[in-house]
């Protein structure tokens, strides 16, 4: 396409001209989307050094890229949300000025594209035309950012055509911030390699994304966690839906029937897996169909019931871990046609990366670039490695997931990584306090150097993702759940509890169907649960055991409702609350004084036996 593209759009072709004069690139290419054009942009990125082309047979029509060293994952410390009050960002986000955070930008900027192309993505987050759909125009001198997007997004003429003449869409800026003066040689992966000369910025007021300096993931792909999570956070607060970090699924039961349902975990918790689950072969006729692994958009349809679509076309999945026992239709996903960033090159041009298999290869070419054997003592693929792959490649994908409409959802499921005190499973006791448990979620990352666990506070998994004051965002949900009739039933989730030496109580992975059914048939009424202090809960006798020899005694114990811990967890909610301060919803204090009082009237280890 030329320049003249989209001479029909006025304002998108004027903000492209100013660009162009603000960026001063080369040339300036407007993407078409085509099969043709992705092949001619992998071709110059394999000559650039940037991409290396996979076997033929092993990997058909794959590359491996290697970003540099200091540009392998999203930058929290260098995100902001600008608005004009500071407390619209909220306590949670960085903030700067908009005025002077927009005068370092248009400085980053000013010349930053000399010596390479500008590229001009016209990208639809959702089904082209859904009601739910969202435009964003990307601009990045990035190509590797320009096949990555065709892959994660729907690119090209066919969203300019939806565009019209005057259509709405989200400018989004982007580049890698190193210039070529006339005669400079290029590197594989140009960057800005000073963390903080590296800037994510958003202006909520004006929906518009700016990024600097990074050409690795979330910092460069525009449309995914800048635009579909946190441009798209305060559009959906504007607007009267949700934004969510959530994967979406449909569990068919044996009598044909599909329950869908978003699911919110903190990144490194296995959503991939989970929306990609497997059942096991003792549970027959139960499947599991996958809508999305990362986001989820949200709106009250025409019937009154929460429809959701997937924004996003394609897995941004991390590689480690990922095998054909964690996650059987994620290997079959990325079979081909998949772009892979800092992994391992096996000898023989296919990729590896730890967890892949059970025995290492004897030698590799690692994620940096160097020889690597199993002795070397270094990691063969960085721990954010990632695959880049068409969500149409996904064995399991749900015949519905670009239906426009969006799926019908009927739960909520929300969870962490806590070793001890929190349950499997447990259903809120109703919106409100289910609202509640979704903002005081945590997860705990193991801090190896101390040899303990800290826990980070992640409302709704959406902490580096909300676009504005989270307090705001929790009275958001509370006004949902008030406008749609027969809300949506809320569940937390918590597959990693361990025991007295350490170990995972829970087997997870496929085995996590049978929590999955309890809740589907919760939601169908056909499901018992008990009222423990935190929720209602399944008894043993609830949970569907064919095929897994899992003691009783075990169930209650990955159940059970320390009340000391409780009392220490509800102190903590109200440090993590103080931090909003007047912001927060009054039904917050309500519910903390709730749990305390029915912890106060349960024993000191509330057991399921007790009371079954
Ligand atoms: C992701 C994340 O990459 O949540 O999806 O970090
Ligand atoms: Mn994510």
């Amino acid at each position: 396409m030329t320049a003249t593209a989209s001479a029909h759009h006025t304002a998108l072709a004027e903000w492209v001209d100013e660009m162009a004069a603000l960026c001063r690139p080369d040339a300036v290419h407007w993407c078409d989307g085509t099969e043709t054009e992705y092949n001619a942009l992998c071709q110059k990125l394999v000559d650039a050094g940037t991409f290396i082309r996979l076997d033929p047979v092993k990997r058909p029509n794959s590359y491996l890229a290697r970003s540099h060293p200091s540009d392998v994952a999203r930058v929290e410390e260098r995100t902001y949300i600008c608005s004009a009050n500071r407390n619209d960002a909220g306590p949670t986000n960085n903030w700067a000025p908009p005025a002077e955070m927009r005068a370092t930008m248009r400085q980053r900027f000013d010349g930053c594209m000399r010596g390479r192309t500008m590229y001009v993505i016209p990208f639809s987050m959702g089904p082209i035309g859904s009601p739910i759909a969202k435009i964003g125009v990307q601009i990045t001198d990035s190509p590797y950012v320009v096949v990555n997007m065709r892959i994660m997004t729907r690119i090209g003429a066919g969203v300019l055509d939806a565009l019209g003449s005057d259509g709405f869409f989200v400018p989004c800026m982007h580049s890698v911030g190193a210039p070529l003066a006339p005669g400079q040689a290029d590197v594989a992966w140009p960057c800005e390699a000073d963390i903080a000369n590296k800037y994510i910025v958003h202006f909520p007021e004006s929906y518009e994304i700016w990024s600097y300096g990074s050409g690795y993931g979330g910092n460069a792909l525009l449309g995914k966690k800048c635009l579909a999570l946190r441009i798209a956070s305060v559009m959906a607060r504007d607007e009267g839906w949700l934004a969510e970090h959530m994967l979406i699924m449909g569990i068919e039961s044996p009598d044909g029937e599909t329950t869908y349902l978003g699911a919110a975990f903190p990144s490194a918790c296995g959503k991939t897996n989970l929306a990609m689950l497997v059942p096991p072969s003792s549970m027959p006729g139960w499947k599991v169909r996958t809508v999305g692994d990362d986001i989820a958009w949200i709106k009250k349809a025409p019937d009154g019931k929460l429809r959701a679509i997937n924004p996003e076309a394609g897995f941004f999945g991390v590689a480690p871990g990922t095998n054909v026992k964690s996650n059987p239709n994620a290997m079959a996903t990325i079979a081909k046609n998949t772009i892979f960033t800092n992994v391992a090159l096996t000898d023989d041009g296919d990729v590896w990366w730890e967890g892949m298999t059970d025995s290492p290869p004897a030698h590799a070419i690692d994620w940096t670039g160097k020889d690597w054997t199993p002795a070397s003592g270094r990691l063969a693929a960085h721990a954010n490695a990632r695959f880049t792959a068409p969500a149409s490649q996904c064995p399991s994908i749900d015949p519905a997931w670009e239906d426009p409409a969006g799926v019908p959802i009927t739960a909520f499921v929300f969870g962490g990584r806590m070793a001890k005190d929190m349950p499997l499973v447990f259903q809120a006791f109703n919106w409100s306090h289910g609202v509640y448990l979704a903002a005081t979620m945590g997860s705990e990352a193991t801090a190896a150097a101390i040899g303990q666990a800290a826990m980070r506070r992640d409302p709704f998994a959406m902490l580096p993702f909300c676009g504005y004051n989270m307090a705001d965002y929790f009275t958001h949900w509370l006004n949902v759940g008030r406008r749609v009739h027969n809300p949506p039933r809320i569940f937390r989730v918590n597959w990693f509890r361990k025991d007295e030496h350490g170990k995972f109580i829970w087997p997870g992975f496929g085995e996590n169907m049978r929590v999955l059914r309890w809740i589907v048939e919760r939601m169908k009424g056909r499901a018992f649960a008990v009222e423990s202090p935190i929720g209602w809960m399944p008894r043993y006798e609830d949970l569907d055991w064919s095929g897994l020899d899992f003691p009783h005694e075990t169930f209650n114990d990955l159940m059970a409702v320390a009340r000391e811990a409780g009392r220490i967890e509800a102190h903590a909610h109200e440090e993590l609350f103080d931090r909003f301060f007047d912001r927060l919803p009054k039904e917050f204090v309500f519910e903390r004084e709730l749990l305390r009082s029915r912890l106060w009237r349960s024993p000191d280890r509330w057991e399921l036996a007790e009371e079954a």
